[in-house]
Order: C-alpha cells, then structure tokens, then sequence
C-alpha cells in the first residue's frame, strides 16, 4: 500500500475532510475489521491536523463502560465510565460534543496536561448499537466546530456501513 497522509493544516475544514475522507475510503475498501478501521481513521485525522491525541474509546460494557482502544498520541486513560468526562457524556447522550475549552467543561478528564479543547464524535455500528467514541483533542482554545463534526461523522459511518 503507498498511501500517504496528507497534511492539511491551514487547508479549509471542509476541502480537508473531503480529502481525508476518500483517502480513508481508499485504504479501507475491501477491509471489514473494526480495529483496522479504528487505527486507520485514528492516524490518517491525528496525523493529517496535527492534533495532540486522536483516537477511540470502545464500549466494552453497554451503558456503563467505554475502554481505550486504537489510537495515536501520548498515553490516554484506559477507561472511562460512562456519564464521566467528555467521552462518557457523549456515549450516554449519543450525540457530538464539542468543548471549546476544557477547563469550562465539568468533569473533563485530562489524560494530558497541553489539552486545551476537544471533540467527541459517538459511532454507531451495523446494527445500530453504539461500539465506541472517536476523541479529538487539540493544545489549542476553541479547535473545533461543526465542520469538525460533519468531517467526522462522516467518516466514522463506516462502522455502521461497512464493518462485520
Ligand atoms: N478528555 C477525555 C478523556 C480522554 S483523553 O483526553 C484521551 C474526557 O474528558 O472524556
């Protein structure tokens, strides 16, 4: 395989995702395993923006516990329960959570001192089931938005798509 990760910092968010998205397209066509396509989607985002942690939290207990699984950057909690920090709020409501500053965002857990803002993205699996948060954290203020969302979202529909 000789993809490459493309750089977009400074490119607009939305020719970004477009770009990031068919890369991620092109390297996962044939593959239906969910860790290859968690640590795939992990480095191309991480590596990609630059950011300072990017990856996933599975859901090993339904309604009760996500566990770190793929991912890229410096050590990241092993688990979280849910209703706790950004990643446990976002597994119980089902829903993005963007966090433009951590230290406003109650019960935020810092896994690593430089995070500054956030953004949580819950994935859905084929039966419709949540199977992990996909976390993005960023050692600047107010990184993210819904072009965030929208990029992000898009690419963790694979797992509803396309995973066994
Ligand atoms: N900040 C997250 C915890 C995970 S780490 O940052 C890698 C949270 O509050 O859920």
């Amino acid at each position: 395989m000789a993809e490459t990760i493309p750089d977009l910092r400074g490119v607009p968010k939305a020719r970004a995702y477009t770009e990031l998205q068919s890369h991620c397209e092109a390297i996962l066509s044939g593959i239906r395993d969910e860790v290859a396509a968690m640590a795939t989607v992990a480095s191309l985002v991480h590596n990609a923006f630059g950011h300072l942690w990017t990856g996933f939290y599975r859901v090993v207990e339904p309604g009760a516990l996500l566990r770190v699984g793929p991912y890229q950057g410096s050590l990241g909690c092993l688990e979280i329960a849910f209703g706790r920090g950004v990643c446990g709020t976002a597994a119980v409501e089902r829903r993005t959570v963007i966090v433009p500053d951590v230290e406003k965002f109650p019960g935020h857990i810092t896994c690593d001192s430089r995070a500054r803002s956030e953004i949580v993205v819950p994935v859905t699996g084929a039966r419709g089931d949540l199977i992990a948060v996909l976390d993005v954290d960023s050692d600047r203020l107010d990184s993210f938005d819904r072009e965030d969302q929208r990029g992000l979202e898009r690419m963790v529909s694979w797992f509803a798509t396309a995973a066994t």
